[in-house]
């Protein structure tokens, strides 16, 4: 029978699934708790309070005292769009770093801008080699912006962003940074790496549902949208009137998503309570119990330790092994879900992600004894608790 046509009373539940993919990863209690509260209209004086809080705390997430501080309503694509849109101009030159799905939507966006998009390719898999960006910028007589993403979803490198932060600088472009699976897991210092425009999103690190894209705007970004001589093209995403609403202006620009505001200020105390630096050691350690186990079972991770994230480690297949098969078995069986690979990683990788709230050493054992179940009766041999062993030795060591 299609669902459409079942009675209420069969509608399926969400099942409460342990999500260990590229995101959403699980939304922590309180948060999901803070969603419930009663609504309030967004030009209400106490939910302007609330308001202030999100864009202070969302200041020491963000590591900056200068940068205007807040969220779009959207998902961390809107991030993306709304920087794009709103700090270049058609024509304008933006030098792209590209390794991976990601940066290849950011190319997208550009074109569609109308700027002249210069994108500049390297390996997926590896970090970005900055003399190519030094190569490129010293051919412009003047470029905007450089982009370049923190957390590569797709390969799972930690992209070093001092480097390609100076030569932005040298060159006097803005230095625009997504931080959507970073943000929360990673150390992302917005002063000290001198980044103009930085966006992320609420569902991956941060423990709470995807929908909001919270971001921070330098002084020099935010005159430069101010100061533009045509108007973005996209009304919603227009930084400056987005800014107006959650700066002292507080003029009406859309009905903000209430719900998820009082979401986002939840997880960013919750952060902020267990503090950063323990936050981003939780990740390290369970990063380090799950490739340690991985290793037991003859499985490779596809970016080394040195580069490698600790929220998102994608691995590859082995030979033999069906993709679709073994993530259906482990949603089916054990209620795990697990990420598959994309672009040209697609099919020949799993994505294991350790984000937030998801990021829990039982999470990874869990995994673990669930891929040692699975894997054999796929037809690849594991030597049974060769994995969780390794991984519970990696956690008491560490
Ligand atoms: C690095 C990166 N950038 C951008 C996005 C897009 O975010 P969203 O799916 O929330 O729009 C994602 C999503 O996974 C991502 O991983």
């Amino acid at each position: 029978m299609a669902p459409d046509a079942l009675p209420v009373s069969q509608m399926p539940a969400v099942p409460p699934r342990i999500l260990l993919g590229p995101g959403p990863s699980n939304a922590n209690p309180r948060v999901l708790q803070a969603m419930s509260s009663s609504m309030i209209g967004y030009l209400d004086p106490d939910f302007m309070l609330i308001m202030n809080e999100v864009s202070e705390l969302l200041r020491r997430v963000y590591q900056t005292d200068e940068s205007l501080t807040f969220a779009l309503s959207g998902t961390g694509s809107s991030g993306m769009e709304a920087g794009l849109s709103s700090l270049l101009e058609p024509g304008d030159t933006v030098v792209m770093c590209i390794y991976g799905f990601f940066c290849e939507r950011m190319v997208d966006m550009a074109t569609r801008v109308g700027a002249n998009v210069v994108p500049l390719r390297a390996e997926w898999g590896k970090p970005f080699p900055e003399d190519l960006l030094e190569e490129e910028l010293g051919k412009h007589a003047k470029v905007k912006l450089v982009t370049a993403i923190h957390a590569e979803t797709s390969t799972g490198v930690r992209q070093p962003l001092e480097g390609i932060s100076a030569l932005a600088k040298a060159h006097d472009a803005l230095f625009m940074v997504d931080a959507v699976t970073s943000l929360g897991g990673n150390e992302v210092a917005v002063d000290d790496w001198d980044i103009d425009y930085c966006y992320s999103a609420t569902q991956k690190c941060l423990g709470c549902p995807p929908g909001l894209s919270p971001v921070a705007v330098s002084p020099r970004a935010h005159d430069t949208v101010k100061s533009r001589d045509s108007k973005p093209v996209s009304w919603y995403l227009d930084l400056a009137l987005n800014a107006n609403y959650w700066g002292f202006d507080r003029v009406y620009h859309h009905t903000a998503p209430v719900s998820m505001i009082l979401a986002l200020r939840e997880g960013l105390r919750i952060v902020l309570e267990e503090g950063l630096e323990s936050r981003f050691e939780r990740h390290r350690r369970n990063a380090d119990a799950l490739r340690a186990g991985l290793d037991a079972l003859g499985m490779e991770a596809v970016v080394p330790r040195e580069h490698a994230l600790d929220q998102i480690t994608p691995l590859w297949i082995p030979e033999g092994v069906d993709d679709d098969t073994v993530r259906g078995m482990l949603l089916r069986e054990h209620n795990i879900e697990m990420g598959k690979g994309l672009g040209a990683l697609a099919g020949r990788v799993w994505r294991v992600g350790l984000m937030g709230e998801s990021s829990r050493a039982e999470y990874v054992l869990g995994l673990l004894s669930a891929l040692e179940d699975i894997l054999p009766r796929v037809g690849y041999e594991v030597p049974q608790g060769a994995g969780v062993g390794a991984a519970s030795k990696s956690l008491s060591t560490a």
